[in-house]
């Protein structure tokens, strides 16, 4: 697809999707949205509202009979052609997927591949959702326990992965019964609405799910949370955010999937083959620019192997090409807007201002076409000490603090002492500290020699104030199902 078609098709001023059809906000305003990598306008969409997004749980709460009653076999069909579809045009999605976000294309499209899975791996575990017979204490009792969806689900989505994020939550909730209202990040509508088209032409039925995009993220959110028919709220995005959800959601005891804020440690020992872990935590550090919850925050090296790391990894990193996600050849796009690269250059300052040594980076890309977007140059600290912000906060960006370390106990202690938990990070070659290490962890996923743990299949999730409940895998789908007893009293047998 050429720019010019691309943008027509993504410039328009219908971006709701309510009830199968398309259509603008009632309040008629339209909101811009940017490409990080030249700071420029590439849509306006529709600034959806209070009013819009009640007339998105209008249809899905009247959509619900019907689709929860549809054989789940019969869900799975349309889910895995959404799938096929999402295959048959990945370029054009992970060319709008970058426009609007920024990531390296080489990663958008792996990203438009992942998002896929979801679908598919989701349509088979709906025609999996089995329920149990349990065996009685008592004579004449039988125990029976149903599966069955929750209601309406509203799903809000992260920036950082505008298709992956959608479709981790989408296809569960849709694999079990559900129908769904969707509210995309204001930074990203523009995949979420290609994933419309997408469902509808897959033969999801309308009413089934519905897209509000909006520059008002709370109006919607507090519609949501304050509409009795919605009955779960899942969320991906910041810790501070995911409270407030949260506690709105105890009003009406909804609820709740949160997958909040990540601070991952990485955990080098001597035995390590530097190779691996150099490779590792390039992947898990740099993926998408930085700007993942499970990226690697604090990357403690013990003493012994600590020199060859720092040499191999800081050159590793020297070695990235920074540029515009639409070219072939970037691996390190720009940082998602202006308060993102305030945000990364704070953390950087902050660190160089109390004592931590550059080795790499550092600072925004100021030079050539690139100074026109949100880039930040592949950054590498030493000398990081625990009372430095980068340390205890969530940097979300392209920088890469070295912490050496002495004994394995120090190290699960440093790498414990977080209020988060949701991914972390080991590399060694000897099997029983790697099982020690993955006991110890307070992480919802452990990397081991493994920089980029997530798939389809298994459980995505935190511990501590990293969320509450698990996507993807078997564990996904329980999500959104109700489990109901069916307690039967049967007679005897007349004689
Ligand atoms: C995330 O950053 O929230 C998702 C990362 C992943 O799926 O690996």
């Amino acid at each position: 697809m050429s720019d010019a078609a691309l943008h027509e098709r993504i410039n328009t001023e219908q971006s709701l999707f309510i009830n199968g059809r398309w259509s603008e906000s009632a309040s008629g305003r339209r909101f811009p949205v940017f490409n990080p990598a030249t700071g420029q306008v590439v849509a306006h969409v529709s600034d959806g509202d209070a009013a819009d997004a009640r007339r998105a749980v209008d249809a899905a709460y009247a959509a619900f009979p019907q689709w929860s009653r549809l054989p789940a076999y019969r869900r799975g069909v349309m889910l895995r052609q959404a799938a096929a579809l999402m295959y048959e045009r990945r370029d054009e999605l992970a060319r709008t997927l970058t426009l609007e976000m920024g990531k390296p294309i080489r990663e958008a499209r792996g990203e438009i591949s992942y998002a896929a899975s979801f679908l598919e791996w989701f349509a088979g575990e709906g025609e999996r959702a089995y329920g149990d017979i349990i065996p009685p204490m008592a004579p004449g009792k039988r125990h029976l326990v149903l599966k069955q969806p929750v209601g309406v689900v509203a799903a809000i989505t992260p920036w950082n992965f505008p298709a992956a994020m959608v479709t981790r939550k989408v296809a569960p909730a849709l694999a079990a019964g559900c129908t769904v209202v969707l509210k995309p990040a204001e930074q990203t509508p523009l995949t979420a609405m290609a994933l419309m088209d997408i469902f509808a032409e897959a033969g999801v039925p309308p009413g089934v799910i519905n897209l509000v995009t909006t520059n008002d993220p709370a109006a919607v959110a507090d519609a949501w949370l304050s509409d009795h028919r919605v009955r779960k709220i899942t969320f991906t995005g910041s810790t501070e955010v995911g409270k407030l959800l949260m506690r709105k959601a105890a009003d009406q005891v909804k609820r709740v999937s949160l997958e909040l804020g990540g601070h991952a440690p990485v955990i080098v020992f001597d035995d390590a083959d530097v190779d691996k872990a150099v490779r590792g935590t390039m992947a898990s550090k740099f993926r998408n620019s930085g700007q993942t919850c499970v990226c690697a925050n604090r990357i403690y090296v013990q003493k012994g192997i600590y020199e060859r790391f720092a040499e191999k990894f800081t050159a590793a990193v020297r070695n990235l090409r920074v540029g515009d996600g639409l070219s072939e050849d970037a691996e390190v796009g720009p940082l998602v807007d202006e308060a993102a690269l305030e945000k990364v250059t704070a953390h950087v300052e902050d660190a160089v201002a109390r004592g931590a040594e550059l080795l790499a980076g550092g600072r925004r890309v100021t030079e050539g076409e690139l100074a026109r977007g949100w880039f930040f140059l592949p950054t590498v600290l030493a000398g990081v000490r625990d009372d430095m912000r980068i340390m205890r906060e969530e940097t979300f960006g392209p920088v890469a603090p070295l912490i050496p370390f002495e004994h394995e106990a120090e190290a699960y202690e440093r790498a414990n002492d977080s209020p988060y938990g949701l991914a972390a990070y080991v590399f060694t070659e000897n099997i029983s500290r790697g099982i020690r290490a993955a006991e110890r962890l307070e992480y919802g996923i452990i990397g081991l020699n493994d920089g980029t743990p997530s798939t389809a299949q298994v459980p995505f999730g935190g511990f501590k104030e990293s969320g509450i409940g698990r996507e993807g895998g078997p564990y996904g789908i329980h999500e959104f199902l109700e489990v109901k007893l069916v307690g039967l009293a049967v007679d005897e047998e007349p004689r």
